[in-house]
């Protein structure tokens, strides 16, 4: 038998198309920004923040021009609609403002000799570090019998106003910020009126639920054990977005992730299927399931998959265990793929 060329290409390659509809999962990163970012005392807004976000023009109750996200003023909206039917009625006070902004409402609050660096900073934040410049935040006052509420006194004695709008925050995707007796976490008193807007009902009604701060929040995959749901999650978005950044970004859109366990280093010393991973004291480690659920219209022939099946209505999956690392420091994440069978 004529020996053919001796080649060195195997093509392992399968041919992945899909139709089915599948349900999108709900992904903060979207319009080209983080609906999650963190702005606290510690934590500054992203440079190039206030290049991205698109702002759209409003009216606050005064009928003075403002700004805020676009997404978020959707939102506000339909939460407002839908407070009015329960006899509610909130007006937006003060909702994007840009560092030069805060910095004249530092300034005038600071003026006062009788206030104290100490105490302003209780109540308002450094210019740079105030979530009101992400355009995501939203200071509400209220009509309450025809006649604006909008002093923060007096709205803090407003609780059962504020107890209805909060219970309809998650609805909408937004969070209350400051929650009482919780300076430890935020930096910042009580602010009933502040809400947050973070792009995700599931994850708003999981803080909402939980009676968390934003901070709790975003620190839980670090303590899984209390919060393993918000950990599951911040772990499925976050490989989503390395996987799409840096492996077939190009290519693959939809990718499904499913975690299946999640390690402390300590459990993962103990785990022979993770044994030999140096992880600190604050690396997660995970095992995860791929699912490649590419778009339409790619020619799926230059994807090289190393194992897949063939699934009547789906065509073929790839269905393969991965292992990772996720390392969580100073509230970010960088994940490590272990094994590359791509
Ligand atoms: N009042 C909030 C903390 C701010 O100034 O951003
Ligand atoms: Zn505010």
């Amino acid at each position: 038998m004529k020996v053919k060329k001796l080649l060195l290409i195997v093509i392992v390659f399968t041919a992945i198309v899909f139709v089915a509809a599948c349900e999108k999962e709900e992904d903060t990163n979207r319009n080209g920004y983080d609906y999650l970012v963190l702005v606290n005392k510690y934590s500054q807004l992203p440079d190039d923040w206030e290049d991205k976000v698109e702002l759209v023009d409003a009216k606050n109750a005064w009928d003075e021009d403002i700004q805020l996200e676009k997404e978020a003023y959707d939102n506000y909206l339909k939460l407002e609609a839908a407070l009015k039917k329960e006899g509610v009625s909130i007006v937006l006070d003060s909702v994007y403002r840009s560092v030069q902004e805060q910095q004249d409402l530092w300034d005038e609050w600071a003026a006062d000799p009788e206030k104290g660096l100490d105490y302003v900073k209780k109540f308002v934040a450094v210019p740079g570090f105030s979530e009101h410049h992400t355009g995501l935040a939203i200071d509400i006052c209220l009509m309450v019998d025809g006649e604006l509420v909008f002093d923060n006194d007096e709205m803090i004695e407003e609780r059962d106003i504020f107890e209805k709008i909060h219970k309809k925050l998650a609805d909408y995707g937004f969070i209350l910020r400051y929650l009482e007796n919780r300076e430890d976490s935020t930096g910042y008193t009580y602010e009933p009126w502040h809400l947050r807007y973070i792009g995700s009902k599931k994850i708003a009604k999981y803080i909402m639920d939980n009676d968390l701060t934003f901070e709790e929040y975003l620190e839980s995959v670090t303590d899984y054990n209390k919060y393993p749901e918000a950990a599951k999650y911040r772990i499925e978005t976050t490989l989503k977005k390395e996987f799409e950044e840096k492996t077939y970004k190009d290519k693959i859109s939809n990718v499904r992730f499913d975690v299946k366990k999640i390690y402390t280093s300590k459990d993962a010393k103990d785990d022979s299927t993770i044994k030999g991973l140096e992880l600190g004291d604050k690396d997660l480690a995970f095992e995860v399931e791929y699912q490649l659920l590419p778009q339409e219209g790619i020619d799926y022939n230059t994807l090289i998959v190393t194992d897949g099946k063939y699934n009547e209505e789906l065509g073929w999956v790839t269905n393969i265990n991965r292992l990772g690392v996720i390392r969580y420091e100073n509230g970010s994440y960088t994940v490590t793929q272990l094994d590359t069978g791509w």
